[in-house]
């Protein structure tokens, strides 16, 4: 049975397998990931029932469950030291998001931000479930006693709602759950769009405005070079003003771990040519690495099987023990006569 090591706290992350993952996912989550793999005891999880919120392609889902699966053991995450498993794949899930929908209230959710930006992008299908898919996030989370959640700017608020409704489900019920924290990156926490520099990038926006992580050096190249910047040949960092420019610093200082300030002594006053171009390197000398190990483990699906059932196995028997602790306090059937 998989055992918490008494000494090592918990992660917990999710990703949802929608289209390419992007620059914005590697530098805001997938990186740290693998720092964070040797201090801590971890759990990724593909979150396909979070994708169904809005319509998918059947073929296609399975596809990108299985691409992000792949995408996840090339940036480095050893499927031995984390778990690593498909969220519909383990049903306590869904049974958990139940009942912590019964300690959620309506108005907190109508204040999410990713529930209005979403609403006004798909207006003819706002279901139910993409108005409580927090609540399915905070199961995520609860479900395996998570101490520590790596999650980008934008998950933020999402996080604050699930340590409230393990506060208020453990005010009822004695300590039951965990009260996760969250854990951002210093830089790159919200890597912005390429054409329109005040918005997140984003993989369900327009293919010019973000990197993917398999894009080709190539193709990454052209996309800087037609990045949005400004009218002088200024590199300093000030995102109010110049949110283009400032952008691509963070980018390749999160990817080289060189100080906005070395960046701007370096590139400063040469043009943005030469800046958009280093820029690239930086960017491609990262993910291309990650690219040849994608090729050779996508190519392996009989490995993919194996991860995917390891996975599902060791998360499972984590989220079975909570859940018939769950559901004692709670007053539901037991499971176990
Ligand atoms: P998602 O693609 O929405 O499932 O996000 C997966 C993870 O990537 C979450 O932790 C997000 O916060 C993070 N993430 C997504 N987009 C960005 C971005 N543009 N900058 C930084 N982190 C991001
Ligand atoms: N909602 C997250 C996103 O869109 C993905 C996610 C689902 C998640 N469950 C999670 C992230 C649990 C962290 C922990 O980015």
């Amino acid at each position: 049975m998989e055992q918490q090591t008494a000494s090592k706290k918990r992660i917990f992350s999710g990703i949802q397998p929608t289209g390419n993952l992007t620059l914005g996912n590697y530098i805001g989550a997938l990186r740290n990931f693998g720092v964070l793999q040797n201090e801590y005891d971890c759990l990724y999880s593909i979150v396909d029932m979070h994708a169904i919120t809005v319509r998918q392609d059947p073929a296609e889902l399975r596809r990108a469950c299985l691409r992000t699966m792949a995408i996840f053991l090339a940036s480095g995450l050893d499927p031995e030291k984390n778990i690593i498993y498909f969220q519909s794949q383990v049903s306590q899930h869904a049974e958990l998001g139940w009942i912590l929908d019964c300690f959620t209230y309506m108005g907190e959710l109508q204040r999410m931000t990713q529930f209005k930006d979403k609403s006004a992008k798909h207006a003819d299908n706002i279901n139910a479930g993409l108005f409580t898919y927090p609540v399915l996030m905070a199961a995520d989370i609860l479900l395996y006693m998570t101490d520590l959640v790596p999650i980008g700017a934008d998950q933020k608020q999402h996080l604050e709602l699930a340590r409230d409704i393990a506060l208020r489900f453990n005010a009822v019920y004695g300590d039951v759950f965990t009260v996760p924290e969250g854990y951002f990156p210093k830089v790159g926490a919200r890597v912005m769009s390429l054409q329109e520099p005040t918005r997140k990038m984003s993989k369900s926006d327009p293919e010019e405005t973000y990197i993917a992580i398999l894009d080709k050096p190539d193709v990454i190249r052209k996309k800087l070079r037609r990045a949005v910047t400004d009218s002088d040949t200024h590199v300093v960092f000030d995102p109010e003003n110049k949110p283009g420019v400032s952008n691509l610093m963070a980018i390749m200082s999160a990817l080289t771990g060189r100080s906005l300030d070395v960046i701007s002594a370096e590139y400063d006053g040469r043009g943005y040519g030469v800046f958009k171009d280093a820029v690239a390197d930086s960017i491609v000398a990262a993910l291309e690495p990650i690219q040849n190990e994608y090729d050779r483990i996508s190519a392996d699906k009989a490995y993919l099987e194996s991860v995917m059932v390891s996975g599902r196995e060791r998360a499972a028997s984590i989220a079975y023990r909570t859940m018939l602790k769950v559901r004692k306090k709670v007053g539901l059937a037991a499971l176990k006569l």
